[in-house]
């Protein structure tokens, strides 16, 4: 007999949070949505306004989720960018049928995605989780804090889906729109193959090694043995991942961008299957396929309809999969880059999950996509998420 169904918390109503709702919903779980914002979208919700401390240096500083530039289109065709029943390739809107849509059409997608499947009541807009710790005589529910209007309350619930994005991209079209008014543009990269030159796209764009150090009055050395005065010094360092309200008395922790432990970028062996986490892979060439996968598996694992392997299995295969990050000299940071084996592990949860494999079309679509970013060099050139 499988279990009875769980109330189940989901942390941000953006693609992992939606997906893993819906997911939750079709095993008959009871879902609750929190989200900080008053919009379900997450990512793809432009907002126009930027971080008053653009490093992020204050914790207390009124932070800004979006990270898009109004000019953005997507860098995935659509095809890579729906759902299995809920295709983003059939929803032409507004006579408009671009392979790259706008970041407004994306949005439009899921909110139609979100109404037609019945996840908008499940949305607790305007509610940010500020604390989320397992409780309980036998240590085995999770409370759920959250805050509203300075309100601030407490639910407990069976199990937690973290959803809460890691908003990736570094953006080549914000540095190109420089371009046209800067007088020189100088890029820096820690890749090592990387030479000081001129790069093709751009009359006025150098690119050199890391930088070694700067100066306060602007000036740049970098360690080709070349040195610039900077106007102004743009970071496109990429972003953390950030949980500041898990508390796992260290059993889930974040080190150089390691999440960890985390067996299959999902479950922590020895808090699952009541936490985990959807949406923690990066670079993954179909982003919103991932995260369907991975929530339909954590919700059919959640309905004892499928079985993870047991703790200590679990754990070995982290440690595995460390080791060979090491040995490939891959380092901590790009733990969660799935990059070129990213069908690998779409099949290995699809078996996991006991769920029909990716279908053949998405997978030659994302094959020949892949192909074609690696040998045109975009992939290293964009830092490509
Ligand atoms: C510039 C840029 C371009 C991109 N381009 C593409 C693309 O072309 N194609 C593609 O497939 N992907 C693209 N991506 C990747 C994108 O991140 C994913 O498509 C998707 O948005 C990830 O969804 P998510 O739900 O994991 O995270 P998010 O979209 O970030 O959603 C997280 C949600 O959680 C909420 N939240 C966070 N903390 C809390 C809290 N404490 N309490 C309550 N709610 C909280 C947030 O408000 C947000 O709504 C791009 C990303 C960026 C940044
Ligand atoms: C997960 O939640 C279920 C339902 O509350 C509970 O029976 C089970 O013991 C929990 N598992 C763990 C490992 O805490
Ligand atoms: C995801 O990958 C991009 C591109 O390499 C990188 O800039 C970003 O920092 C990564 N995100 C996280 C959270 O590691």
């Amino acid at each position: 007999m499988s279990p009875p169904p769980l109330k189940v918390a989901v942390i941000g109503a953006g693609v992992a949070g939606l997906a893993t709702a819906r997911a939750l919903k079709l095993e008959q779980h009871q879902v609750v949505i929190y989200e900080k914002s008053g919009h379900l979208g997450g990512t793809w919700v432009y907002d126009p306004r930027t971080e008053s401390d653009p490093l992020g240096f204050d914790p207390n500083r009124e932070i800004i989720h979006g990270s898009m530039y109004p000019s953005l289109q997507t860098n995935l065709p659509r095809q890579l960018m729906g759902f299995w029943d809920y295709p983003f390739s059939s929803k032409i809107r507004n006579g408009e049928f671009r392979t790259f849509p706008s970041h407004e059409e994306v949005l439009q997608f899921l909110i139609g995605f979100a109404e037609e499947f019945g996840l908008v009541d499940l949305i607790r807009f305007d509610n940010e989780v500020v604390r989320v710790e397992r409780v309980g005589l036998r240590n085995d529910e999770w409370v759920v804090g959250s805050r509203t209007q300075g309100r601030s309350s407490e639910e407990i619930f069976d199990a937690v889906v973290v959803c809460n994005g890691h908003n990736t991209q570094p953006r080549l079209a914000h540095l190109l729109e420089i371009s046209k008014v800067a007088k020189e543009i100088h890029l820096s990269s820690r890749a090592l193959d990387i030479k000081i030159s001129k790069l093709d796209y751009g009359h006025n764009i150098w690119q050199h090694s890391k930088i070694d150090c700067v100066h306060e009055n602007g000036e740049v050395a970098f360690q080709d043995g070349a040195f610039i005065h900077a106007d102004i010094i743009l970071y496109c360092t990429g972003f953390n991942y950030h949980f500041p309200f898990l508390k796992t008395d260290g059993i889930v922790s974040v080190d150089d961008n390691r999440v960890g432990p985390l067996y299959k970028h999902v479950f922590p062996p020895k808090l699952a299957p009541n936490l985990s986490f959807v949406g923690i892979t990066n670079r993954s060439f179909a982003v919103f396929v991932v995260i369907e996968l991975q929530a339909k598996w954590v919700a059919k694992v959640l309905s004892g309809k499928a079985n993870l392997p047991p703790e200590e299995e679990m754990v070995a295969e982290i440690e595995h999969y460390y080791q060979h990050l090491e040995e490939k000299g891959i380092p901590k940071h790009h733990t969660h880059s799935l990059g070129p084996q990213f069908h690998e592990y779409l099949d290995g949860i699809s078996n996991q999950a006991g769920l029909a494999e990716v279908d053949e079309e998405i997978k030659l679509i994302s094959k020949n996509y892949f192909s074609f970013v690696i040998e045109n060099g975009l992939w290293r050139a964009r830092g490509w998420g």
